[in-house]
């Protein structure tokens, strides 16, 4: 089978190879992989690994070999599914407890667009419930994350503000559900109940001056890589408010996985969630689409079709 490997030394930073076949545990299925996505932390993991690795956590295919325990979807199921690493592949190895069934209406570049992105976004928003009629902010509007949140956030009653870099970043963001659009956290005006911040550097300093009374601040990206200086004095007006650290692998208990990808899974079939691809290219076009997603210049999310 063929694989995208690490290639530090190489032409490119990725490069096409043939690689053995995943061996599975029994708890785990072989899935053929049809669409992965990428994410910001993937292209960090690409760098900062050695030559021969193979990257990808969000992965769309069919169930090729059910899992030996007799768990998950069975043979010839289309799927998606989180993984830790090895989902850049033709055949990748998955948890049964990691996946969720496709039903028909749901494209594999959709559904790849939900493990990690879609239970960041869905599992930082539980950190504001009940969202009916709160101010949410959300920083890195028009990102992977971002797109997918707006949108979770209004269905669940949230009067969203979305922050954008730059103005045209900004299409599309209130057809999502997004009440507000600003170009910057600094315009941003009033209090928020619940803020997910993402950028790092000043815009977490400015999110935890934007927080109310018993709000909630979510860090869950430094995208700037910029470190932030806060002090007491910012929680000034904003008694017993939080912040809160995310991991989308840590937030939940391994078995809720599955419940998750799932719940993600149907609100887009019943057409209530729409992935924002902004880019939907061959894995052979990674070097293309990874530099577009570095600078910016994606919105919503990468895909790479495994073709
Ligand atoms: N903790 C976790 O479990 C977890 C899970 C998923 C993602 N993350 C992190 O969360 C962040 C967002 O993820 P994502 O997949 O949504 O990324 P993405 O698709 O690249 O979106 C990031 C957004 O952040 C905005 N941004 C603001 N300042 C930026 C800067 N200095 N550099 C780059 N982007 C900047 C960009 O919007 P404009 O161009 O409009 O400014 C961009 O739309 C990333 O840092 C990622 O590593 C963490």
């Amino acid at each position: 089978m063929l694989g995208l490997v690490t290639t530090p030394e190489g032409k490119a930073p990725m490069e096409l190879r043939e690689l053995p076949e995943p061996q599975l545990r029994r708890n785990e299925a072989l899935i053929a992989v049809h669409a992965v996505s990428l994410n910001r932390g993937e292209l960090r993991s690409v760098r900062n690994n050695g030559e021969g690795w193979v990257p990808g956590q969000d992965v769309a295919g069919v169930v090729l070999q059910q899992a030996a325990d007799g768990n998950g979807p069975p043979m010839g199921a289309r799927v998606v599914s989180l993984t830790d690493e090895f989902g850049w592949a033709q055949h990748v190895a998955v948890a049964s407890h990691r996946m969720a069934a496709l039903p028909d209406n749901v494209g594999f570049a959709q559904a790849s667009t939900l493990p990690v992105a879609g239970l960041t976004a869905l599992r930082t928003l539980r950190h504001g419930a009940p969202l009916l009629g709160k101010r949410v902010l959300i920083t890195g509007a028009a990102g992977g994350v971002g797109t997918l949140a707006v949108q979770l956030a209004a269905r669940s009653g949230a009067r969203v503000t979305a922050v954008v870099g730059r103005a045209e970043r900004a299409a599309g963001l209130k057809e999502l559900g997004a009440l507000e659009v600003v170009e910057g956290i600094a315009r941003a005006d009033g209090k928020f109940g619940l803020i997910l911040e993402s950028a790092g550097g000043s815009s977490l300093a400015q999110a935890i001056k934007l927080v109310e009374r018993k709000g909630t601040v979510v860090v869950y990206g430094n995208s700037s890589g910029e470190p932030t200086t806060i002090s007491f004095a910012d929680f000034r007006g904003a008694p017993n408010s939080r912040v809160q650290s995310f991991s989308y692998f840590y937030s939940e208990a391994e078995d809720q996985f599955a419940p998750d990808l799932a719940l993600l899974v149907s609100l887009i079939a019943d057409g209530s969630l729409k992935p924002q691809i902004g880019v939907e290219r061959s894995w052979r076009d990674f070097a293309t689409v990874a530099e577009q997603l570095r600078d910016r210049r994606i919105g919503g999310k990468a895909v790479l079709m495994v073709d």
